[in-house]
């Protein structure tokens, strides 16, 4: 059982590693066009051939061609052994998927989604604390200054409260309802962490979140889960995850997904841990997501742990790079098989000097001497456990499958019929939930808004707190929890700029049936961003929607403060074919 590499230049033998070798994770370092991400994916089919899983970062669209079969004469050509091939193609289940896009397998995350099942307390806490810092950076909040630290302090006691009542918090919605709520019980633990006012900025940005594009990102398609990417649809094959990372347009969305799936994938090896290789973890151009002191993006921390545990629990990492000098060396020391390719910088070579030094110090020279003169394909491997000091110099094997980049487009192409067929018709049964629970819940927004009509009625519109708010809507606008009176004089304002805040009635006057609700609003907001929330809030589309106060449709890229709307003021919600 073993996987093989390629051939040894000097013999032209296959050059292979034992499958015990993987779970001491392989780094490959080389410049760009090394063919580092040819070998990682001769790698990736060759683990397949064996039964392996693997789940992947594609970062450039090159390695959701591993579902394309290479073509047989180039294979002829190319040396590879016929049943190289057959096996892989009997074996693989690839599937491409795109995170916030339907473009291949939708994916989604629920950052909230969380087993203690089989984790001692100590890792349960350490797992905790780690979704309170990924959110909270999503969120915008640097954990190191003050204001960064009480959220992530907040969040931390908010969710470990949750947890242990055992009471599942569900969506990003329910999660900043509770935050702006506490329960009593919570409200003493955490006080003197954080203010009122903190609170409900860390409520607001978590509506966000739940709100526009990035909604997306938390609710289109199949919800991400280790089991789900290691459970072939067709028993005996072996699955191919690859996770097209092009479909998210933000870093920040990116850092945030790998970082999700990071501690996901940390999370459940300690509940699954084994001796044997079990499923290899490829981040391909990974210097972004690990990089050296003192940066520390979301995904680092997931991605240290898994380069300094994983072997333990039987889960290899592939991880390769063009920028040696641009990546945590303590975690890429981890690794014990090396394979390096062409490179050319003074800054990489001396960076793999250092690491070679360590390595094996008799021929660090000899080797770093070496890499300027390697072509495509060609590499030096280093496998103290396999070959002691030993370096061989190999020609990586050519794939069995094609190597291009896939446009998005395209991806449908690369997938099996039988696995596009069955995914979509997962996505429609969790899209048809979805949809139930939002009837449900604008059922109820309906009743709501029948009753503050009846009551208004009898009620002139000033007495704004017998007018019912909502509950089951919480968007980014945040509800009257205390009179706004009482607020203002208990608390400090942080800056000299003290946010305005204000109420205002947003009046639907599109669709059947009149529809109000009353918002508590921050007056420095942009319109734009108000008008998409209230919009969701009615059903409407936002592109359909203007905004129209006193008969003038208020400008999108305005603060809301420039039109002097006051406190218990009436805006409309006008079909944009009105707009003026
Ligand atoms: N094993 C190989 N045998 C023959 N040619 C190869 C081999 N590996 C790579 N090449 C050639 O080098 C090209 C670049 O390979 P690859 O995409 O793997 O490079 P890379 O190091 O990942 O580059 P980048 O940093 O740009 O992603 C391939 O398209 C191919 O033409
Ligand atoms: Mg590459």
């Amino acid at each position: 059982m073993s996987i093989v590499l390629g051939k040894n230049k000097a013999t032209g033998e296959f050059v292979s590693l034992k499958k015990k070798t993987l779970k001491r994770h392989i780094c490959i370092l080389g410049t760009s066009g090394s063919g580092k991400t040819v070998f990682c994916k001769a790698v990736v089919e060759e683990a397949v051939r064996l039964g392996i899983p693997v789940i992947i970062i594609d970062p450039q669209g090159d390695i959701a061609s591993l579902g394309l079969p290479g073509d047989p004469t180039i294979l002829q050509e190319k040396g590879i052994p016929p049943e190289f091939s057959e096996e892989y193609i009997k074996n693989a289940e690839v599937r491409i998927w795109t995170p916030a896009s339907s473009k291949g397998i939708p994916l989604c995350i629920n950052p909230l989604k969380f087993s203690e099942e089989e984790m001692d307390v100590e890792d349960i806490i350490k797992a905790v604390d780690s979704i309170a810092i990924t959110l909270i950076r999503f969120l915008g909040y640097d954990p190191e200054t003050d204001t960064g630290k009480a959220a992530q302090t907040y969040l931390f006691q908010f969710l470990d409260y949750y947890r242990e009542q055992k009471s599942p918090l569900g969506d990003l919605k329910t999660l900043a309802e509770c935050v702006e709520n506490p329960p009593e019980q919570l409200k003493e633990r955490s006080s003197g962490v954080i203010d009122t006012r903190e609170i409900r900025k860390l409520a607001k940005k978590i509506r966000f979140l739940a709100t526009g594009a990035t909604k997306l990102i938390f609710e289109m398609g199949i919800a991400l889960d280790i089991d789900t990417f290691l459970t072939p649809i067709e028993a005996g094959k072996t699955p191919v995850n690859i996770i097209y990372l092009n479909t998210l347009n933000k870093e920040a969305d990116k850092h945030f997904f790998i970082a999700t799936l990071g501690r996901q994938l940390y999370e459940w090896m300690l509940r699954h841990p084994k001796n044997d290789p079990q499923l290899i973890f490829y981040v391909d151009e990974i210097a972004p997501y690990l990089p050296p002191h003192p940066y520390n993006p979301p995904p680092k921390d997931s991605l240290q742990l898994l380069m300094k545990q994983a072997r333990k629990y039987g889960v290899s990492n592939l991880i390769a790079t063009q920028n040696p000098a641009d990546i945590d060396y303590k975690a890429m020391s981890q690794a014990n098989t090396w394979v390096l390719g062409r490179m050319m910088t003074k800054q990489d070579i001396s960076k793999v000097h250092h690491l070679l030094k360590s390595l094996n110090p008799e021929k660090a020279n000899e080797i770093v001497a070496q890499l300027p003169r390697l072509s495509a394909g060609e590499f030096l491997l280093i496998c103290p456990d396999e070959f002691k000091d030993n370096v061989i110099q190999f020609n990586a094997r050519w794939l069995v499958t094609d190597h291009k980049t896939i446009d998005e487009d395209d991806i449908l192409d690369a997938m099996p019929e039988a696995v596009i067929n069955y995914f979509k018709q997962k996505v429609e049964e969790q899209e048809a939930s979805r949809k139930e629970l939002r009837a449900e819940k604008e059922a109820e927004l309906e009743k709501i808004v029948e009753d503050s009509a009846m009551a208004e009625e009898i009620t002139p519109p000033s007495a704004m707190d017998e007018v019912p708010v909502d509950e089951t809507t919480a968007m980014i606008t945040s509800k009257i929890t205390e009179p706004i009176a009482s607020e203002k004089t208990n608390e400090l304002p942080e800056n000299n700029f003290p946010e305005k805040q204000i109420n205002i009635y947003f009046m639907s006057t599109i669709g059947p049936g009149e529809k109000k609700q009353k918002l508590l609003i921050d007056t420095d907001q942009m319109v734009n961003n108000i008008k998409e929330t209230v919009s969701n809030l009615f059903g409407l589309n936002p592109t359909e929607v203007h905004l129209s106060y006193n008969g003038i449709t208020l400008d999108e890229n305005s603060i809301l403060e420039e039109f002097n709307i006051k406190d218990g003021d009436t805006i409309l919600l006008i079909p944009s074919s009105r707009a003026g």
